[in-house]
Formats: structure tokens, sequence, C-alpha cells
């Protein structure tokens, strides 16, 4: 039998981290943040003092550069060069930074063999935007997470807050807008649903409910 794999994709702050952790935990499987691929990019051009417009130095850069991502099952860790770089992942440079480096063909090719490594030959629950589009479209379970925008700009405040960030709601809900405009206009892998994913709206439910969904269904599909 092929080890199960759950693509979980939607926009960010629909809840997508943490209900990915809990159905990993739940179930057993591997859990695995896509983003902090992109992320880890965004980091190596940053670091290298170029600019992540620069799309031939971003090529270049992230060809070279040595990501590698390691997973226990609730964590991940991504390296850089061998190095634990996953806290600095979440500084809004990288952030905005990812948005832009992952509109490239070269960058994206490069991610998506690595995320298709991670999920090879054990069960995974992976987190994206394209993972039930384009990474694994034959994945048995798709998941499209979303949620109003007001509600994900106030889950990130929150968690922003929580990892000692000084933010504001309208900061918060001015760089949500401008991320979703780049995941879903982008060129290559938009931010969509896949035509067989379940689509779940979060706007009114906590993670626990989400997750109690999502086993339902991989029960329903007799996948557990
Ligand atoms: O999920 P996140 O916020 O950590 O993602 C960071 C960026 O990477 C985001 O702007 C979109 C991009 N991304 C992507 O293009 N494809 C994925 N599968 C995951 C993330």
């Amino acid at each position: 039998m092929q080890p199960l794999i759950i693509a979980i994709d939607g926009p960010a702050g629909a809840g997508k981290s943490t209900a990915a952790q809990k159905v990993a935990e739940r179930l057993g499987l591997a859990y695995v943040d896509s983003g902090a691929t992109y992320r880890a990019a965004a980091l190596a051009v940053l670091e290298a003092g170029a600019s992540p417009e620069d799309e031939r130095a971003v090529s270049e850069l992230v060809e070279r550069a040595d990501i590698g991502l390691e997973t226990d099952g609730v964590r991940s860790q991504v390296l850089l060069g061998g190095r634990d770089v996953s806290a600095e992942l979440r500084a809004p440079k990288v952030t905005l930074a990812a948005a832009k480096v992952s509109r490239l063909r070269s960058v994206r090719e490069k991610m998506v063999a690595l995320q298709r490594a991670l999920g090879r030959g054990r069960g995974v629950v992976m987190e994206g935007r394209d993972i039930g589009t384009v990474v694994f479209p034959e994945a048995p379970l798709k998941i499209f997470l979303q949620a109003d925008p007001t509600e994900r700009a106030r889950r990130r405040l929150l968690q922003e807050r929580d990892e000692g960030r000084a933010a504001s709601l309208e900061q918060t809900a001015y760089e949500i807008g401008r991320r979703d405009q780049l995941d879903a206009e982008r060129k290559l892998s938009p931010l969509v649903a896949a035509r067989d994913a379940i689509v779940i709206d979060s706007t009114k439910l906590d993670s626990e409910q989400v997750v109690e969904k999502i086993v339902s269904l991989a029960r329903a599909r007799n996948l557990i």
C-alpha cells in the first residue's frame, strides 16, 4: 500500500499549520511545512545581499543553496547550509521575500523536487499552496482551508504577538492582503483549490473542529 499523503492548501492565516500538525500527530504521519522551503530560499537570497526581485541572482543563489528539512513528525526544522534557520524564517522581511522568490520557475522546480522527496516512502501531512494541485496531485485527501480575511489577520496578529513582534491589526491585514494577491495572481502554481479538494471554511471553527473534520474525511474514505 502507498503511504498516505494528506495535502492541506490555502491562504496565509487560515490555520493550515496548526491543523496539519495536529492531524499528523493524530494519525502518526510526518508533518511538512512546504512554505518553509520557500522561506529558506528567500533567506539564502537576503543573506547573499541580493534583491528578491533580481530574477537572475535569485535563480543562481537558490540553485546553489543547500536547503534541508527535517521532520520528527510534529515539528519541522529547516536547515540552510546545515545551519538551523527555523526561527529566522518567520521574520517579516523573509515572509515578503518568500512571496516574491516563489514566483520563479527555477525556484519552484527545486522546491517541488525537495517536497516530493520529503513525502517519498512515508506518510505525510503537507501544507502549502499547491500541494494538491502540483506537488502531490494524486494525494487521496486534499483539503483547501480558507477563512475570512479579517479573521485570518486577527489570528496572524495573535501569532505575531506570541512571537514577540509588536504588530498592529491594520499592518497585519495589509500584509496578508498583499500576500494573498502575490500568491493568487502569480503565473506559476497560483493559489487555487484542486478540483477534487474539499473546501473547509475555518472562520467559525477552532483548530480541534478543523482537525476532526479532516480526520473524519480520512476515515470516511477508508484511508485510516
Ligand atoms: O505558508 P508560508 O506563509 O510559510 O509560505 C511562504 C511563501 O511561500 C508564500 O508567499 C507562498 C509560498 N508558497 C508557495 O508558493 N507554495 C507552497 N506550496 C508553499 C508556500
